[in-house]
């Protein structure tokens, strides 16, 4: 058997032990499978740690030469996939800092002065956390414009609005598409607030309660960009409420997108007919040939349920951590990895599939035509007639049922009819009946009119511009 001092893979704390870890319990404690991932950020930290120990006299400058030189080369390593990862190692921090002592000797061992592995891993979290929620911002945005793109090919499309499921009012396909816009702006927005929890550096708590060691710790968070440091070291190294925001931030996104694609299966759906995806977003069945199925959408609305779970771990997680840093928090990572490349994944494939979507504004309309989709209309122009609101819906509940019996929509019955539920009716009232006209007299801020909804997507372009 090979010593464990001659396998250059020992654990830096094994001298307290009498004997080696269990196999299987090395394995269970072992992260490096998944953290290796943080292994830019954790190099990133550990220079800037290095940089500070310097300024502040702890560490020579043929220390810190040798370090920044060790770390670069390391850092090479991993990116070209050359770099001897060992389990034995438990983590990404002692397998980059076990390395970097192979290759510069003892200035390797220094580079941990005045830190532990618990302010380490909060810091290489919320570096990587900050990198993810920049490129999802991005991602956000992407979908956003695609949004707008349809949103305004589809101002004057008239489809069925619904509440219950049921035909309720006629509404503006783009207006449609535009209220998603408005999810995502706010999605994005809550990403940015996220982000200044994030940008905050626990670098210095070491294990828990600080070092005596003269640290800068202003110096490290402008190295690393962090908008300033964590006060209170205990917090610092146990809090995980930015990863907890980051996977609920998340969780609401996949929400919003969840919701958008049951409306695109549904709208897919022949009896609907409102929308056809393109071939390259969906796929057959093995043994049904006539099927062309919305996979696409449909997984989307599964890995919903995968995010919203990590949301879930991540609370349950943290709920009994007594302070401070507990191993507890060493699951934190696979949910976090996980939801930011779910969403990352969920957004790109989403607004490439809204570019490839043929509308077919036939089926919309005949479904808006079909439900009295303007009966509330017809109460409206009554009200302006003088009628109190409660007696015209009761008119218009009545030429309703008239309709539904003769088996044609409101405006398909002729004036003379009309007028047999209220006196009040003239021949103005077609211009109210029509689809046409009732999405144009929605005309303010929010409304459903097509001139509103081209200057919503105006606006929309200006924001994200
Ligand atoms: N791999 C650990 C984690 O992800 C690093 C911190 C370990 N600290 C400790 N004292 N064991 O949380």
């Amino acid at each position: 058997m090979q010593d464990k001092k001659e396998s250059g893979t020992e654990k830096p704390w094994s001298g307290r032990f009498a004997e080696p870890v269990a196999e299987l319990v090395k394995r269970y404690t072992a992260s490096v499978e998944f953290d290796r991932r943080l292994a830019p950020f954790d190099i990133q930290g550990s220079l800037a740690h290095a940089r500070m120990l310097h300024a502040v006299g702890v560490l020579s400058a043929a220390d810190l030469a040798a370090i920044e030189k060790g770390l670069a080369a390391i850092a090479e390593e991993i990116r070209a996939g050359r770099f001897p990862w060992s389990l034995d190692l438990e983590d990404v921090h002692l397998n980059i800092e076990k390395r970097l002592t192979e290759r510069i000797g003892d200035a390797g061992k220094r580079l941990h002065t005045g830190r532990s592995r618990n302010d380490q891993v909060a810091t290489d979290v919320r570096l990587y956390l900050r990198s993810a929620i920049d490129d999802l911002l991005a991602l956000i945005r992407n979908a956003q414009v695609a949004l707008l793109d349809l949103a305004e090919r589809h101002a004057d499309t008239i489809m069925p609005g619904f509440t219950h499921l049921q035909v309720a009012q006629p509404v503006s396909f783009g207006h449609h598409l535009m209220a998603y816009f408005e999810m995502l702006k706010r999605d994005a927005e809550r990403f940015a607030d996220c982000r200044k929890r994030v940008n905050r550096l626990p670098l210095g708590a070491a294990a828990l309660a600080g070092t005596s060691y003269p640290i800068d710790r202003e110096m490290v968070a402008r190295e690393l960009g962090f908008a300033g440091v964590c006060e209170n070291s205990l917090d610092a190294v146990s809090d995980r409420d930015f990863a907890i925001e980051f996977a609920a931030c998340a969780a609401l996104v996949m929400t919003h997108l969840s919701r958008l694609s049951e409306e695109l299966i549904l709208w897919m759906n022949p009896r609907f007919g409102f929308i056809t995806i393109a071939d390259r977003f969906c796929t057959g069945s093995s043994i049904m040939p006539q099927k062309k199925n919305p996979d696409v959408p449909e997984l989307i609305r599964g890995k919903t349920g995968r995010v919203n779970g990590h949301l879930v771990a991540l609370l349950t997680l943290m709920k009994s951590q007594p302070l401070a840093y507990n191993k507890d928090n060493q699951e934190d990572k696979e949910p976090l990895f996980d939801t930011a490349d779910t969403l990352a994944v969920t957004l790109t494939i989403l607004a490439d599939m809204l570019g490839g979507i043929t509308v077919h504004p036939e089926a919309m309309r005949a479904a808006a035509a079909q439900g009295f989709a303007t009966a509330t209309d017809l109460a409206d122009y009554l009200v302006k007639k003088g009628l109190p609101f409660r007696d015209a819906h009761e008119v218009v509940a009545r030429a309703v049922r008239h309709a539904e019996g003769r088996r044609c929509d409101l405006p398909d019955l002729p004036l003379a009819e009309l007028q047999g539920f209220s006196d009040l009716i003239a021949a103005d009232v077609f211009g109210v009946l029509t689809l046409e006209g009732s999405l144009k007299s929605r005309d303010h801020i929010g409304g459903t009119a097509p001139a509103q909804v081209r200057a919503a997507v105006a606006r929309g372009r200006q924001e994200l511009a």
